[in-house]
């Protein structure tokens, strides 16, 4: 039988123990799912604080209405796999999704036609260019022959938006902004507002998805795929929607908040993959140096990025830098993710 000093010596061992993890979580690589709700939402809480008065970068405008939106909305949410949802911030105003959009018609794709359509046809290489790069279609043709591309920049976007299945352009639209709200696990909706706004200025994703079809990236019907992913873009988030959306690929395709299968967990490090290669377009090296997640930037200022099996985070802040990335955004989910140890690269030695 143990002694009872010996056990009490024990039981305060690995008190303690616990207790240190939570202080240095990220240094011990602590999963979110294993940490006191308080020290997860007193991260949010921190990183909430600490940028709310950043006042750096611009509202895109190049869809003049973006111009527009509010650049002091900041919201932030977090949900981790037994869906636990944690919120700072302003997680109710929307704004609209755009380029995060890519990461979700790319799994639609998928699982209606296999991962390999999108990897055959469009690549799982990134571009280094910007994310509406017509430069980067030429390279992918004329110098490397072959599908050098990703479905996270507009070109590979257009075409993959051009395989999403159904029999009219209503019906391929509202596939894709259900197959969204299944992600979210709420229904989501248009903001006409945007959608007019793009389609009114839309001219270079034209002839991006003109040559796509030039190119035999696209099928058929390249100004419909292109209208259909204008409108994708304009589909209207909150922070929460989108940290749900993340979530479900944390959590292995499952929304972890309603349960619902919406994704194969076999297509889930694929897709990941590619948001690690290019979500942050000619700045994803960098942001991997800093995270290690896998993310998504768009320009209506909300970015996710996923810390697999542990949690989904997103943060919506419309001023963006030069690449297109929402400046307090990446800063704030750099900071929650290093102080929950959300790097899946981060490792410590195993005791020899
Ligand atoms: O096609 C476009 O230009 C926009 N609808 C989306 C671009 C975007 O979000 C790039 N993000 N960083």
């Amino acid at each position: 039988m143990i002694h009872p000093r010996l056990f009490l010596s024990r039981l305060h061992g690995l008190i303690s123990l616990k207790l240190l993890a939570f202080v240095f979580a990220g240094l011990l690589c602590i999963p979110a799912t294993a940490m006191e709700p308080k020290q997860i939402q007193a991260a949010l809480d921190r990183a909430y604080e600490k940028y709310k008065g950043l006042k750096e970068g611009a509202n895109a405008d190049y869809i003049p209405v973006l111009a527009e939106v509010d650049s002091n909305i900041y919201g932030i949410a977090l949900v981790t796999p037994d869906g636990k949802v944690y919120t700072a911030g302003d997680v109710k105003s929307e704004v609209s999704i755009q380029s995060i959009s890519k990461v979700f018609t790319a799994a639609k794709v998928m699982e209606e036609s296999g991962p390999d359509k999108i990897f055959n046809t469009i690549g799982a290489d990134a571009t280094g260019m910007r994310f509406n790069s017509i430069v980067s279609i030429e390279m992918s043709k004329q110098a490397f022959g072959g599908p050098e591309m990703n479905p996270l920049v507009n070109p590979g976007a257009i075409a993959a938006t051009s395989m999403v299945k159904g029999n009219s352009r209503d019906d391929i639209f509202n596939s894709i902004l259900s197959y969204y709200s299944d992600f979210a696990g709420r229904k989501l909706s248009v903001n006409e507002e945007v959608f007019k706004s793009e389609s009114d200025t839309n001219q270079r994703n034209q002839a991006i998805g003109m040559l796509m079809y030039a190119y035999n990236y696209i099928e058929d019907n390249p100004m419909q795929a292109t209208d259909i992913y204008t409108e994708q873009c304009s589909i209207s988030v909150n922070a929460k929607d989108l940290a749900t959306m993340a979530g479900t690929l944390a959590n292995g395709g499952v929304n972890p908040v309603s349960k619902k299968t919406v994704l194969k967990p076999d297509n889930v490090p694929k897709l990941l993959a590619v948001m690690a290669t290019a979500g942050l377009y000619d700045d994803s090296g960098k942001w991997l140096w800093r995270t290690g997640l896998p993310g998504k930037s768009g320009v209506g200022g909300g970015i996710i990025a996923v810390s697999p099996g542990n949690f989904g985070i997103a943060v919506i802040s419309p001023p963006l830098d030069e690449a297109g990335n929402s400046v307090r955004a990446q800063k704030a989910i750099a900071d929650i993710s290093n102080a929950l140890g959300g790097n899946p690269y981060a490792v410590m030695p195993m005791k020899q």
